[in-house]
């Protein structure tokens, strides 16, 4: 046996030393007192993997604290290493190392309870295997089949089903076959390739890393033998060559390299390169390692390459081969998982970051969510948390991908939260869209500064966001009023106008919400496109679509009025009598009330209402404008 830990950084020098063994990547599912930790724990320990300062703290605590009598409790051993990892905080999922005379491991031991499905996307996305561990006494659960399910979605193709706590059911053979069945039962439809039931017990240590005694009905092989054995595709030989770039080398000026990991295929000197988006192409001169320069290089290996000729190549392009390219357009279907407590939203932006692109991105059509237990297709208006859906996404600019049937590492993404950076959900890619690709943006010879010229005017977007009451639209009706006075060629987009009409079909739930934002900012986009002044006086109650409505305007084109009215204020007011019927309970959704609203941080114009006329405050805008057109 050997032993190794070392941390992500060093995952590659250790893989190079041991490079003539196959590796096999897993990772352990199940519920949450299913035995994974101790499952892991008893790998460890039975390969000789721990060290033994942490073993002689281990058998002193399980003294102290462990729940397993005079044994060792493993599951002490995992959570200690845990807290370890706590202090580090820079990775969600640990790998561990390990090796037998027959093969390298790497176990993606992931953490955490709740958020269990972000972890295992994360820890999965490069598995072979998935240990899903069951307890003899409870059977098939519901997280068995989720996490089964997730492990397929994200391409895993072989399973172990390991019915753990044996031994608390007396070794019963009945109790097996009856789980076997309910399993397979369920995953037949999920394609795995091998799903091998093993009966064990990781706290004793049947069946882990030897054949147990007291099973003799059990003819299989023990935990450790099946994953030693169990046959890995390594067709990852045979893909498109993929080289993500992960930065440009350039310590002198004699030398440009690009510095990545080959994701898949290979590549040999002389070999023509394309960047995938430029479709720029050159030949490789040279494959540049530590350890010196390489004839050829395979999926896995990280090297710098130089290339013949000084082509534009920078961090997150893709070198491929000319004949094979990947993917590039700016839609595309794609398995979402969503693992944040606010669901996914339709129209709402989000960036899309692929292992080389980061754009903005909104999901135009969530086609429906599949039910994990059933795998049902539900037709949904928006993806909650742990959700798993199929959408189409609209990307900002083109990116390079595959599918991910094709390549797991160029055919996943994550989408990542434009304001916190929290990763919000993992996706899979499905297939290129190609509706957008015959229709193209049409340049005009009277384009917006031609119109805006003719106005005397620079166009602009004034957009009112504030309480229903809060006097959004009678200030927008003052300032219209003068600004037509002076001239200007202006128009108003009220909510309650614009519901009557386009929006009819719009209620008030969150996702109505954002679409509704997302229509009248296309609309105010183009009315400032014919050279007006628009003003928009919608509650626009989420920031994340006012920031969305600010990035469709050309600079300085949009302007923020916080319209500024306490609650208390508006409810006194209540001009359209709702905060009477939705203190009564009969509007549900009501702004402020069973629904929220999110103050604007950082307004272009912040008016406080109380205590000031709208006129007054009309012509505070007024001013605002003036002093933008002059400077
Ligand atoms: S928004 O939130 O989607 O921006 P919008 O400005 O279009 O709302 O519409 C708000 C107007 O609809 C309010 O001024 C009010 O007259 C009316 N309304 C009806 N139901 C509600 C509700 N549940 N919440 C807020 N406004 C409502």
């Amino acid at each position: 046996m050997e032993t190794a830990n070392v941390s992500a950084d060093n995952i590659v020098a250790y893989l190079n030393a041991q490079e003539h063994k196959s590796m096999l990547r897993f990772l352990t599912c199940g519920s949450v007192d299913d035995g994974k930790s101790t499952l892991i724990g008893r790998l460890l320990y039975d390969t000789k993997l721990i060290f033994e300062d942490q073993l002689v703290a281990l058998e002193s605590d399980s003294r102290k604290h462990g729940t397993a009598g005079e044994l060792i409790d493993f599951a002490l051993l995992v959570d200690g290493l845990e807290a370890e990892r706590e202090q580090g905080i820079t990775i969600d999922v640990a790998y561990r190392f390990f090796a037998t005379e027959k093969r390298k491991f790497i176990v993606a031991d992931t953490p955490g309870h709740e958020e269990y499905t972000r972890n295992m996307a994360t820890g999965a996305s490069t598995a072979d295997l998935a240990i899903v561990l069951v307890d003899s006494r409870q059977g098939v659960l519901r997280q068995t089949r989720r996490h089964s399910f997730i492990a397929s979605l994200l391409g895993i193709r072989h399973v172990v089903l390991a019915v753990n706590k044996i031994d608390l059911v007396e070794y019963d053979q009945t109790v097996f076959d009856r789980i076997v069945a309910d399993y397979m039962a369920f995953a037949k439809d999920l394609g795995f390739e091998t799903v091998a039931p093993i009966p064990m017990s990781a706290r004793f240590g049947d069946n882990i890393t030897a054949r147990s005694q007291n099973m003799p009905w059990y003819a299989g092989p023990a935990l450790l033998e099946h994953l030693e054995t169990v046959p890995i595709d390594s067709d990852g030989l045979e893909k498109p060559f993929r080289f993500p770039v992960q930065y440009v080398n350039r310590p002198n000026l004699n030398f440009r390299g690009f510095a990545g990991q080959v994701a898949s295929g290979r590549i040999a000197v002389g070999d023509e390169v394309m960047v995938a988006k430029s479709r720029q192409s050159s030949r490789v001169k040279e494959i540049v390692t530590r350890d010196g320069n390489l004839d050829q290089a395979v999926e896995g290996q990280p090297v710098t390459i130089v290339l013949e000729d000084q082509i534009e190549v920078s961090r997150g392009n893709i070198l491929v081969k000319p004949e094979d390219g990947p993917h590039v357009a700016d839609q595309l279907q794609a398995h979402v998982i969503w693992f944040d407590a606010d669901p996914m939203i339709p129209g709402r932006s989000y960036i899309l970051r692929t292992e080389t692109d980061s754009v903005n991105c909104t999901v135009t059509t969530l086609k429906h969510e599949i039910d994990v237990n059933t795998f049902a297709r539900e037709s949904v208006k928006s993806l909650p948390m742990n959700g798993v859906g199929v959408c189409n996404l609209s990307l900002q600019a083109p990116i390079a991908f595959d599918t991910y049937r094709q390549n797991r590492t160029t055919g996943n993404f994550v989408i990542i939260d434009r304001y916190s950076n929290a990763t919000l959900g993992a996706g899979m890619i499905d297939f290129p869209l190609r509706r957008a690709e015959n229709v193209h943006w049409q340049a005009m010879e009277v384009n917006k500064t031609a119109r805006a010229a003719l106005k005397h005017q620079k166009p602009a977007v004034l957009w009112f966001t504030g309480l229903s009451g809060s006097g959004k639209s009678t200030i927008a009706n003052n300032l219209e009023k003068l600004l037509h006075a002076n001239g200007k060629h202006t128009y108003m987009l009220d909510g309650d106008n614009v519901r009557l009409g386009l929006n009819r079909d719009l209620g008030f739930t969150p996702e109505d919400r954002v679409e509704n934002i997302r229509r009248v900012a296309e609309v105010a986009k183009l009315m400032a496109d014919a050279g007006l002044i628009v003003l928009v006086s919608f509650i626009s109650p989420f920031r994340s679509e006012r920031r969305l409505a600010r990035d469709m305007m050309d600079e300085g084109e949009f302007i923020e009025i916080f319209v500024d009215t306490p609650i208390e204020e508006c409810a006194k007011r209540d001009p359209k009598g709702l905060y009477l019927k939705a203190k009564a309970g009969q509007i549900a959704n009501f702004t402020g009330i069973s629904s929220p609203y999110e103050r604007p941080e950082d307004p272009d114009i912040h008016l406080r209402t109380v205590g000031h006329d709208p006129q007054e405050l009309a012509v505070r805008i007024a001013d605002f404008l003036q002093k933008r057109d002059e400077g």
